[in-house]
């Protein structure tokens, strides 16, 4: 090649890089996917999920009450209410009751921070549509007209804002169940837009605008296409103007077929669990209580997932690639139930000890495998973690696929001295195990610096 065209090829690819870079997203799926995810989110790792709203007041059965109630006509709903409620209540009583009494946004800004956790995603208008925030187009029906008299969203986010080391997120659910307007489009077969036009596109764009998510967790998707949504030149505003365009991270749920698809990070179904390594970033939201995401005043000991079996999710979660939403349900009256707080906190003195294997990592080229005991890997560099969810109870401990060399250094996170270990035959190692310290958590993590 001479001189010229060599010249001619590094100006070309110096416009084409530009243009990816400085150049504006098109309302289309492929210019928006190809949009690279910011990097905080996928360093953070750990992020809690919050469900409150009036369905918080109920608070039975789960977040989906007025539906199982009224739209789904459960015998145990019907019942519930037949038993408890006046003839002819509905559902909008029971927004008066979301007191938030003891709502102090500092508190559970303090509880988030100690869980370790870096980002924080609340339900702004979960499916019923009451608006946890004073939205001009929500007909009275939001938290500041309505049960509590205040700004749930901008309170939460201020107090949020004041640690450092959390990011704030907004859940926003695209379909209102009973909403009228919504139910006009959907007679229509979607071919109307008033909903979206009257009601999404303004509380999406007042979000935005007034607190500055860096993370948009869309849902209630499902019925109808992204066309109907809008969802296209949605995001292509927020990546190309909105006042978060740099930082903000959506999810995938942006119209029917989209899920594990299109958008940002994906979340594919709740609870979504790959067993291989996806070629996209993924996070999986999962709840204490296994049978709700908001509060149910009826919940038991034995609904919910103990802290071994919450870490565990989480470092199969991390080891795969992705990230863990943990969700808790506040009470109507402002409350943390203590049992989530508990959760939260030892999961928090866990991380304090074996974040390092956590945050900023990388899956490794082994995900999992059956060592002495089962371990997950995950990486920094020429570093990997391999964090094992049971005491082995014998000091020889096996790993197969770490690679040594006269450099491998392995030491177990929270004590400081170098264990002593022998290579295994082509690949592997026997480490001396230390006594392992007591945690309630019941998982370690040995680092082994200079393997391959
Ligand atoms: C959807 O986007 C199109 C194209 O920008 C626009 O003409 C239309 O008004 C939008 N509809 C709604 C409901 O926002
Ligand atoms: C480890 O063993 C368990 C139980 O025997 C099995 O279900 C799992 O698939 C094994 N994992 C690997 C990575 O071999
Ligand atoms: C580790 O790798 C990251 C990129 O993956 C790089 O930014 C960082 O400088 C590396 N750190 C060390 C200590 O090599």
């Amino acid at each position: 090649m001479g001189i010229r065209q060599s010249k001619l090829l590094t100006l070309l690819l110096l416009c084409t890089h530009l243009s990816a870079f400085g150049g504006r997203y098109t309302p289309d799926w492929k210019s928006l996917d190809a949009r690279p995810l910011p990097d905080w989110y996928d360093e953070a790792k750990f992020g809690i999920f919050i469900h409150w709203g009036a369905f918080s007041v109920p608070a039975f059965g789960s977040e989906w009450f007025w539906w199982n109630w009224q739209g789904a006509k459960n015998p145990a709903y019907l019942l519930f209410m037949a038993k408890n409620y006046p003839p002819g209540f509905t559902y909008a009583e029971f927004a008066p009751q979301f007191n938030a009494q003891f709502f102090d946004p500092n508190e559970w800004a303090e509880i988030l921070e100690a869980s370790g956790a870096k980002y924080v995603v609340l339900t702004s208008k979960h499916h019923e549509g009451f608006t946890n925030w004073g939205s001009p187009t929500s007909w009275n029906w939001n938290s500041v007209d309505n049960g509590p008299h205040r700004d749930i969203v901008g309170e939460l986010a201020m107090a949020v804002r004041k640690k450092r080391s959390l990011h704030y997120g907004l859940y926003h659910s695209l379909y209102e169940w009973f909403n009228p307007l919504y139910l006009n489009d959907k007679k229509s077969g979607f071919k109307t837009q008033g909903f979206v036009y009257y009601k999404v596109m303004p509380e999406l764009y007042d979000l935005v605008t007034r607190y500055k998510p860096e993370l948009i967790w869309s849902d209630g998707d499902w019925e109808a296409p992204d066309t109907y949504w809008n969802s296209t030149q949605f995001l292509a505003w927020l990546y190309n103007d909105s006042p978060v365009k740099d930082t903000v991270v959506v999810n995938d749920r942006w119209g029917a077929g989209c899920y594990c698809k299109h958008g940002g990070y994906y979340n594919c179904a709740d609870k979504y669990t790959p067993s291989e390594l996806l070629n996209h970033k993924w996070e999986k939201c999962n709840s204490v209580d296994t049978l709700s995401w908001g509060y149910r005043r009826n919940m038991r000991l034995s609904d919910l997932m103990d802290l071994p079996t919450i870490i565990k999710d989480f470092v199969n979660t991390v080891a795969f690639g992705g990230n863990y939403l943990l969700n808790i349900g506040p009470t109507a009256d402002g409350m943390i139930p203590d049992v989530f707080e508990e959760r939260l906190r030892e999961i928090g003195a866990w991380l304090k000890v074996n974040g390092e294997a956590i945050y900023a990592t990388k899956p490794w080229r082994v995900q999992t495998e059956n060592g002495t005991v089962p371990v997950w890997y995950t990486s920094k560099n020429t570093t990997v973690y391999a964090i094992f969810l049971s005491n082995p109870m014998q000091d020889s401990f096996q790993l197969f696929s770490p690679i040594t060399s006269e450099k491998t250094v392995v030491t177990l996170l929270g004590s400081p001295q170098a264990l002593k270990w022998t290579p295994l035959h082509s690949s592997g190692l026997t480490v001396l195990l230390p006594d392992l310290p007591v945690t309630p958590a019941g998982a370690w993590s040995l680092k082994l610096d200079g393997v391959a």
